[in-house]
């Protein structure tokens, strides 16, 4: 069976290369719009061995043409849509770009899917919830309340695909951080070695989610629908919630940063949300029930501190 992974070279890409490495009878694609970073092929070299895939195929998941091409030339059974855009802030100044990428791209993944009768897993955000002042938990049901262009342009993503007619599991995960790329783990690693002193936000609480920890469960996922009888349904098929376990504030997950990696000496301090100008208010709580995910595919899932101190460990391997 064929796997085709879009945005192979962001964070989730990058961890998926990891797993996919890790054996199993099926064979990954992975595409991007960019090349592979050099600092990202050592960190895949370092942390996967030699046998880790390393190859790009340039696809623009905007061109619809352009996917269902490569969807029936290579016979692909599954995409995984790891590509965005990410930049929550940007969003705001960028909303045709945001609205193209996040909702018409997924789209076009969907449509594909449809005709071949293949699988969509795509990737959404917390950032779907949160104009609400929730204090409970979010649950896959609820509706979408999105503070910003960037939630909004998600959620669109997420109804397009649900109208498409598509086999889909849509996955909303949040603060996803990795060994790659630009991420608060890797910004929050450097600031905390390089200042005396910083403040971070106490009051938005939610989850870290180690993408090496989200690309395991789409693995599993994605085994199985491929294991599953063949039929016009996926019986699993919907929306899921997933992140590490245990709930943080950005204050918090920075003094584990800082703990972990032995930068001891930066004086780390809470501030409220509005000490840090910025173009979009994000959610003030924003933590995921993950307990569908958990009784449909039968995962247990890291505590957000392990999976932190993994990853800082891997961080010092470059
Ligand atoms: N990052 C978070 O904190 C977070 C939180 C919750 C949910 N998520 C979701 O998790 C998923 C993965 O996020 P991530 O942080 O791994 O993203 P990422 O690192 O920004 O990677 C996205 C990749 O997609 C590529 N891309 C951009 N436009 C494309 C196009 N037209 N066709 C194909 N590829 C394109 C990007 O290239 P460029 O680098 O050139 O743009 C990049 O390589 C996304 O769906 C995101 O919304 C992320």
């Amino acid at each position: 069976m064929t796997i085709l992974v879009t945005g192979g070279n962001g964070q989730l890409g990058n961890e998926m290369r990891i797993v996919a490495s890790r054996g199993g009878s099926d064979r990954y694609i992975f595409t991007d719009v960019v090349d592979a970073s050099a600092e990202s092929v050592a960190m895949l070299r370092k942390l996967a061995g030699d046998g880790v895939d390393l190859s790009t195929v340039k696809l623009d998941i905007t061109d619809l043409e352009a996917v269902r091409k490569i969807v029936k030339a290579e016979g692909v059974s599954v995409i995984v849509n790891c590509a965005a855009y990410t930049n929550v802030d940007g969003a705001e100044s960028n909303q045709d770009l945001a609205e193209l990428l996040n909702a018409q791209a997924p789209q076009n993944l969907a449509s594909a899917m449809k005709e071949v009768g293949g699988l969509l897993v795509h990737i959404s955000t917390d950032y779907v919830f949160g104009k609400e002042p929730y204090n409970t938990p979010c649950r896959e049901d609820q509706n979408g309340t999105p503070t910003g262009v960037y939630g909004l342009t998600k959620l669109h993503g997420e109804q397009n695909i649900l109208a498409s007619g598509c086999k889909y599991v849509i996955i909303r995960t949040a603060w996803l951080y990795s060994e790659f790329g630009k991420n608060f783990v890797r910004t929050m690693l450097n600031l905390t070695a390089t200042r005396p002193e910083l403040k971070v936000v106490f009051d938005q609480v939610g989850t870290p989610t180690y993408a090496g920890d989200l690309a395991q469960v789409i693995f599993d996922v994605t085994e199985d629908f491929l294991h599953a009888d063949a039929g016009s349904s996926y019986r699993n098929a919907g929306i899921y919630h997933y992140s590490n376990e245990g709930v943080c504030s950005w204050y918090d997950f920075t003094k584990m940063i800082a703990e972990y990696s032995g930068h001891l000496d930066c004086n780390i301090q809470p501030c409220h949300s509005d000490e840090f100008p910025s173009p979009v208010k994000r959610p003030a709580f924003s933590v995921l029930d993950k307990t569908k995910i958990k009784q449909t595919f039968g995962i247990s899932i890291p505590y957000w501190t392990d999976s932190l101190k993994k990853c800082v460990k891997n961080l010092n391997l470059v």
